[in-house]
């Protein structure tokens, strides 16, 4: 196995990855913005060209370096998620041999029916809109450049870490979560353990795929998610705000997002990738578990 490069190496996904693809023999490097410097650690910003990308050359570059749907300021959002990708294609462009883009369900926009990769992308928030134009480059400029390239276009990603334990975990703690619009549309979640492994099965399969739409089939809807973890937490059940509400606290693409329904077929990963966590309640339930032992 050679070596590959996570961007974004510190993240909630990220992280995993990088362990993921440890456990299956790869040399991982791992490009952050901050944190512990360490073994296979590149510290850099891929808004500062030249990005800092280590002297070796990559079986594969895994690209995970976004910032939120919190983040309101286009300009900002721009410079990280257009900019920092194109500043990270030109470091790589000659050193690698794959790319795998990370990118989410909102690139199809409001689709009615199951999303698969046949779906057209029609984004509609300026995030999302942001970020397709970050993919379309890189999936142009690696196929100009004769490198392998897939997105994975993940669902919601829960786990241990990250969006899950700071906005949903701490918030139903504190009493504080409110469900937008009742919270009664249908989401289509993605434990991270699986969202690591979607990816390392992506690299293992040689990229056969422009795109794969990473989440669980199963259809459940936002409360029912968030009623099961306040649940688990043993505490009390979060109500719902009217959309026009949720939107002053959250923004209107993270409102729109978290309020557009979206169901997945999940085919194309099921051909590469077996799911542990196809059951959203144990996947919450193990997660809650990790939560509380850490
Ligand atoms: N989690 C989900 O539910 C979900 C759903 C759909 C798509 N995705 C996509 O999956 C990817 C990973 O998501 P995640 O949940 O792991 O997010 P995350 O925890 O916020 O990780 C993103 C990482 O990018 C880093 N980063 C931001 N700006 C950077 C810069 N200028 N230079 C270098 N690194 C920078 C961040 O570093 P700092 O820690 O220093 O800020 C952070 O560690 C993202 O592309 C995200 O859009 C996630």
């Amino acid at each position: 196995m050679g070596d590959v490069l996570v961007v974004g190496s510190a993240g909630f996904i990220g992280s995993v990855l990088v362990r993921t693809l440890e456990s299956r023999g790869h040399r991982v490097h791992g490009l952050q913005r901050g944190g512990a410097d360490g073994p296979g650690v590149i510290l850099g910003d891929i808004t500062k060209p030249p990005v800092p990308v280590g002297d070796v050359s990559y079986d594969c570059v895994f690209h995970l370096a976004s910032l939120t749907p919190m983040v309101r300021d286009a300009g900002v959002l721009r410079s990280v998620n257009v900019e920092g990708a194109r500043n990270l294609f030109e470091a790589v462009r000659d050193r690698t041999d794959a790319f795998v883009y990370a990118s989410g369900l909102g690139a199809y926009g409001s689709v009615d029916g199951v999303i698969s990769e046949s779906t057209p992308y029609r984004p509609d928030t300026e995030f999302a809109q942001i970020r397709q134009e970050a993919h379309q480059y890189l999936e142009d400029g690696c196929r100009g450049a004769g490198i392998r390239f897939s997105a994975v276009m993940f669902g919601d990603v829960y786990g241990p870490g990250g969006w899950f334990r700071d906005m949903l975990v701490k918030r139903i703690r504190a009493g504080t979560m409110m469900l937008p619009a009742g919270g009664r549309y249908r989401k289509a979640f993605l434990h991270v353990e699986d969202a690591a492994g979607i990816m390392s099965a992506v690299l293992n399969a040689g990229l056969e795929r422009p795109a794969y739409v990473a989440a669980s089939p199963q259809s459940v809807t936002f409360r029912e998610f968030v009623w099961h973890t306040a649940d688990a937490l043993g505490v009390r059940r979060p109500r719902g705000v009217p959309a026009f509400a949720a939107r002053l606290v959250l923004g209107k693409d993270l409102t729109k997002l978290l309020c557009t329904p979206t169901a997945v077929s999940g085919e194309a990963v099921s051909e590469i990738y077996q799911l542990k966590h196809a059951d959203y309640g144990s996947g919450l339930d193990s997660s809650i578990s990790a939560l509380e032992g850490s």
